[in-house]
Formats: C-alpha cells, sequence, structure tokens
C-alpha cells in the first residue's frame, strides 16, 4: 500500500489523501506545537501546524520578528516547508525552506533522524524536493527574520480600461529590480465593466514594503511612477497585520484568525509558470482574451529577484533562482462537479497559450503548485526517465540529486507517490 503523509492536506492535486490504488494517511494533524526563542531569533515549528499558527505564535513573542513563507494561514507546515514555500516576504529573504537550520524526520527504518544523525543530503531534499518521496518530517527549526516594528501595505487596482496593459508591461521590468524590501505581485481576475454585463479584466498591484509610507511613494515616484502611488493609497501596520491583509481579513481585528484551521471548499484547478524575458504587450492581450472566456478566473504574478537572485540553484532543490523575472500561477474556481471538464479545459488551453512566452527545455513548474497534467505515475513507479518528465520541471538539475538522494536513503521505494522521485535501486 501507499503511505500519504499528510500534514494541513493543502496538495492542489491531493496527493496526500487521494489515490486510485490503497494507502494509508500517516495524518500529522495533531503534531503542531511552537516553540518561539525570541533570543536566538529561532523558532522549532512541528509539521502539523499551520503557518497562520506560525505568524500567530512569533508575533505573540515580538514585533520585529517574522517569518517568510506563504499567504494563506490555513497551509500546513509539513508540505509547504519541504516543497519550498513562499510568500511576502520573499524577495527580501527567500522562501520558508531557506530558513531550515534542522529537522527531525522519521526514516524508512523508523528512526528519528536530526540534521548531524540524517546527513547533509537527506537535510538538503527535504529543503524544497517535497519531504514524501524521503521519510516524514516531523519538525523543523527555523531561522526567524527581522522586520521592522512598521511596514506598509497598498492595493491599486486597475481595469483594462484605466490602462492595465501598459502597466504590466511596465512592471514585468520595475517588479524584478526594485530593492528586496518592496514585493508588489499582480492579481487578475474578472469584474463587470459597467451594468450591461459587459466584463473586464482588473489587475490589482498588491504589495508590501519593510519602510515607511514616505520612504515607499517616494520609491515608487522614481521607479514605477506609471502607477501614481500615494501617500492616501498606503496603509502603516505591523507585520503581523499585513498577514491578515493579504488574507482579506480586517486589519485590526483579532490576530486569532490566523488559528482557525477551516479550509475553503472550492473545486479548483492550478498550475504554474517561470518567465525569463518580459512578455510582449499582444502577448498580454491574448491572456485577457482567455481570462474574459471565464467567470471566475485568477492568474497572479509575484516578482522574483533581490534575495531570490541571491541563492544558488544547487543551493536547495527548489532550482527557481536567478534569472526568473516572476512566476505566474493560474487558478480556475468553479461552484458544481459538472462543470470540471469545462474548466479543466479552460486552464489547460491557457497553458498551452503561454507556452511561447515562459520558461523552456524544460518549462519550469513549482513543487508546491502540484499539477499532474506535467506528468505522473501509477502508484509511484516510475523509472529515472518518467520522473525526470515532472522532476525536470519542478527541479531542473537537481533532479538527479534528489534520485541520488532517494536510491541511497529508501532504495526499495517505500515513500512514494504519483509524482514522487524514483529509486534507482533495481533499474
Ligand atoms: P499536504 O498535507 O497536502 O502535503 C503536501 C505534500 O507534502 C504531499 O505530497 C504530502 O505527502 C507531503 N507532506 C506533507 N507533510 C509532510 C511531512 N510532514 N513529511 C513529508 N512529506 C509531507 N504555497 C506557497 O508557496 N505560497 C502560498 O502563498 C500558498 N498559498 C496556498 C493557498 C491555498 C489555499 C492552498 C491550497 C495552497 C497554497 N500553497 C501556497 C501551496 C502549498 O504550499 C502546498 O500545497 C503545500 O504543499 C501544502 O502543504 P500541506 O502540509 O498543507 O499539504
Amino acid at each position: 500500500m501507499q503511505i500519504k503523509i499528510r500534514s494541513g492536506g493543502h496538495d492542489y492535486d491531493g496527493l496526500s489523501y487521494l489515490s486510485d490504488v490503497p494507502f494509508v494517511i500517516v495524518d500529522l494533524n495533531n503534531l503542531r506545537s511552537i516553540t518561539v526563542d525570541v533570543q536566538n531569533e529561532t523558532a522549532w515549528i512541528q509539521s502539523g501546524a499551520t503557518i497562520g499558527e506560525v505568524y500567530y505564535n512569533v508575533a505573540a513573542k515580538s514585533r520585529t520578528l517574522g517569518f517568510p513563507a506563504g499567504v494563506c494561514p490555513t497551509v500546513g507546515v509539513g508540505g509547504h516547508f519541504s516543497g519550498g514555500g513562499y510568500g511576502t516576504l520573499l524577495r527580501s529573504y527567500g522562501l520558508a525552506a531557506d530558513q531550515v537550520i534542522d529537522a527531525r524526520i522519521v526514516n524508512v527504518d523508523g528512526k528519528i533522524l536530526d540534521k548531524e544523525s540524517m546527513g547533509e543530503d537527506l537535510f538538503w531534499v527535504i529543503r524544497g524536493g517535497g519531504g514524501a518521496s524521503f521519510g516524514v518530517v516531523l519538525s523543523w527549526k527555523v531561522k526567524l527574520v527581522p522586520v521592522p516594528p512598521t511596514v506598509t501595505v497598498f492595493t491599486i487596482a486597475k481595469t483594462l480600461q484605466q490602462g492595465v496593459t501598459e502597466l504590466v508591461h511596465k512592471w514585468q521590468d520595475v517588479a524584478y529590480n526594485l530593492p528586496k524590501e518592496l514585493f508588489i505581485r499582480v492579481i487578475f481576475d474578472v469584474i463587470n465593466a459597467n451594468d450591461n454585463g459587459d466584463k473586464t479584466v482588473q489587475a490589482a498591484f498588491n504589495s508590501i514594503y519593510l519602510g515607511s509610507v514616505e520612504n515607499l511613494v517616494s520609491l515608487m515616484n522614481t521607479r514605477f511612477p506609471e502607477l501614481g502611488l500615494e501617500s492616501k493609497d498606503c496603509t502603516e501596520m505591523s507585520w503581523v497585520q499585513s498577514t491578515l491583509y493579504f488574507n482579506g481579513f480586517p486589519v485590526n481585528g483579532p490576530l486569532e484568525i490566523l488559528l482557525d484551521r477551516t479550509q475553503a471548499k472550492r473545486f479548483y484547478k492550478a498550475k504554474s509558470d517561470y518567465v525569463k524575458v518580459p512578455i510582449p504587450t499582444v502577448g498580454l492581450e491574448g491572456i485577457w482574451k482567455r481570462l474574459l472566456e471565464e467567470d471566475q478566473p485568477v492568474v497572479i504574478f509575484s516578482p522574483y529577484g533581490g534575495k531570490m537572485s541571491e541563492i544558488s540553484e544547487s543551493a536547495t532543490p527548489f532550482p527557481h533562482r536567478e534569472g526568473n523575472l516572476y512566476k505566474i500561477q493560474y487558478l480556475a474556481y468553479w461552484e458544481g462537479l459538472e462543470e470540471t471538464a469545462k474548466q479543466l479545459s479552460w486552464i489547460r488551453k491557457l497553458y498551452r497559450y503561454m507556452a511561447p512566452f515562459v520558461s523552456k527545455n524544460p518549462r519550469q513548474a513549482y513543487l508546491n503548485y502540484r499539477d499532474v497534467d506535467i506528468g505522473q505515475s501509477k502508484n509511484g513507479t516510475a523509472t529515472y526517465l518518467q520522473g525526470k518528465v515532472w522532476g525536470g520541471k519542478y527541479f531542473k538539475n537537481n533532479y538527479d540529486r534528489l534520485v541520488h538522494v532517494k536510491t541511497k536513503v529508501d532504495p526499495e521505494n517505500f515513500f512514494r507517490n504519483e509524482q514522487s522521485i524514483p529509486s534507482v535501486a533495481n533499474a
């Protein structure tokens, strides 16, 4: 039987709790203690905790420490940290996995190992290579990161009629090169343009700056004046309040909302891409056209650069570093099961349309935006070459080292799933 390992259960294609072969779930839901050491600026976090619980516990101890992980508070630590994990502090500090300094893992022999006893190779794979191919990660020791007592956020939304195409075209050159303290992502959706039922694409420039309003406005006036940012568009708050802001929660409301583990129940499918060269205007217009075919599409452009460019491609299994201007996430949402085929077909068509504009050979993808469309095997029994179909996209040249470590630590392929790293022990 397959062993499924589940922490927060947020796997986009459900690989932690679905399979077409018999399986058992090792559910870490109740292993979720968090111990914050303010003096040493570290924390031990068990895999079943959510990132909202991490933010809450860090903020309860200090206003000037934060942690760079994802936006949605219900995401589980186990899958998130082992697959990378990024959020609004990405350009300042990199990924959640980049902060890991120790871990405890149950290996295939049932032994609990720490950083020293697991050795360099196993410690490397669990920081971006996905834990599920190698063992059950119980807990993580991470570095916390400094944040100013006050950060600044803003969201400016523009429609097609208000010049989205030109703004996004410019954003592609600007966002990657900004100082690392400034993160401006763009979220696209479709809204009503008027009362006649006409639709338009809306782009929300959604940002956090680790500094004051005054400095931000002056920086934006120099680097991205086209957006027209003014002080009145900005709000100062603590870093932990910014985690509420990015989720649309009231920023002055109780922080306890970060502890709510209830997951939204919606049908959706997601995919990812990396952009290395700005998409020409005509290419952007083709995206808008396809978004307008759908009722609830969401596309998010997240800028890279900053700290992400300073970390080498092989420092961890996560290879998408220098030279990636931004990452795209495509999302289709729908209400009823009967809509599924239509929605899957729409998002796959959009993905095909994007091929000329995004990374190639391989077309890169983000492991934590799991996408079985890019390749999978039945019951985790892929060969080296079959595994490379998705492994090359998620890990580029790091795939070979992942296979090497897998073969060493789990030669019989005990820990496997539809997109796991193959062992070549019996090849
Ligand atoms: P889940 O429990 O489903 O596990 C995911 C994978 O990791 C599975 O293969 C599982 O077997 C394995 N795994 C889990 N725990 C393990 C453990 N302890 N040891 C070994 N293997 C383990 N990502 C991001 O980077 N930034 C973001 O802002 C967001 N936002 C976001 C919002 C929402 C609503 C969703 C559904 C997802 C995201 N994500 C994200 C993606 C998220 O990072 C990704 O789905 C993580 O793998 C989720 O980790 P969970 O532990 O919740 O998932």
